[in-house]
């Protein structure tokens, strides 16, 4: 059956994939902040609830995919009030249009919803994020579980998409294959997720009618030090380029929490396959996203 589907940030670095992905059978809508028209992205700022209703009410979805948010944790920690009100105010904006209309909310939310205390994190350990970014999306969390229904995905550390991103790995992959040297935390363990697999498996969340919490992550936990030298292994670049380096030493504005890996069991029960790392740099290796400098 052909849903209608709303994707809330289309244009961004998850929300481009699955956008691609299920418009194969689906009639998505996507939309994105500034607007995309190129894309065919109409323009909805989620922080104005009117506006929000309005674009609920007009497109009336089977199904509403929330990606917007403010991903810079360093900006969230500098501007409390934008982190507050995209990803908190405007996440509940969204799941009360949702409930306007009747539509099933699937909210994506982060591992940065944990202290990163204990790493392997299943979906029924307790939250007690540490920053800006995590406390902000920890409340968009509960207004999403205030619409009876609703699926949360908790995501963590995406790759993949566009060569050349500004994410870790596509970074990486980019600065060791022209020789240049990465510094990498070894205090940071972290669950690296293929955007495209998200999307690949995003279909089998929708038919399951999933409702909760669900962790969508790479099967693998692994340290940021560790992430770069599988990079150098798996692309036959030079290892001695990945330089070890601590997060404390970074001196970022926002604290990160040291461990969120996640456990991805539950949705490995579902039928969903999130693969290791070392297989989805190899099928990154095989499309040549290392062919453009990062
Ligand atoms: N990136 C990560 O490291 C990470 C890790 C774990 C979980 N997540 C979660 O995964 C989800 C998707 O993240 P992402 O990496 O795809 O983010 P992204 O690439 O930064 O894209 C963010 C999207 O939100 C839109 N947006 C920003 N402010 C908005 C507003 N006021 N109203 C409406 N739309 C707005 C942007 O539109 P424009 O393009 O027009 O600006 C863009 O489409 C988020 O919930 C995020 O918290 C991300």
């Amino acid at each position: 059956m052909r849903l209608k589907i709303c994707i809330i940030g289309a244009s961004g670095f998850y929300g481009k994939p699955i956008y691609n992905e299920l418009c194969k059978r689906n009639d998505v809508v996507g939309t994105s902040h500034a607007g995309f028209p190129g894309k065919g992205f109409g323009k909805l700022d989620i922080t104005d609830r009117a506006e929000v209703e309005s674009f609920f009410r007009a497109h009336k979805p089977d199904i509403a995919i929330n990606l917007a948010a403010i991903t810079d944790v360093d900006l969230c920690e500098r501007e409390r009030e934008l982190c507050l009100a995209v990803n908190s105010t405007g996440a509940r904006n969204v799941a009360l249009a949702c409930g306007l209309v009747g539509a099933k909310l699937c909210h994506f939310s982060t591992d940065f919803v944990f202290d990163g205390a204990k790493g392997d994190y299943s979906e029924s350990d307790a939250a007690n994020p540490i920053n800006n970014y995590g406390k902000a999306k920890l409340e968009a969390e509960k207004a999403v579980q205030g619409q009876s229904g609703s699926a949360i995905i908790r995501t963590s550390t995406p790759y993949g998409g566009i060569a050349g991103a500004k994410k870790f790995v596509n970074q990486a992959i980019g600065r060791l294959s022209a020789g240049l040297e990465v510094f990498a935390f070894s205090d940071f363990t972290r669950s690296p997720t293929l955007v495209e697999e998200v999307a690949e498996n995003f279909p089998i969340i929708l038919k399951k009618d999933f409702s909760g919490i669900i962790n969508l992550a790479g099967s693998s936990q692994l340290s940021m030090y560790d992430a770069a030298l599988e990079i150098a292994s798996v692309f036959g670049f030079d290892d001695s380029m990945v330089r070890g380096s601590t997060g404390a030493q970074a001196g970022f504005c926002a604290r990160r929490p040291p461990n969120t890996g996640l456990d991805v069991s539950l949705a490995r029960g579902m039928g969903i396959r999130m693969s290791t790392f070392t297989k989805g740099l190899e099928r990154l290796r095989s499309q040549g996203l290392h062919r453009v400098r990062g």
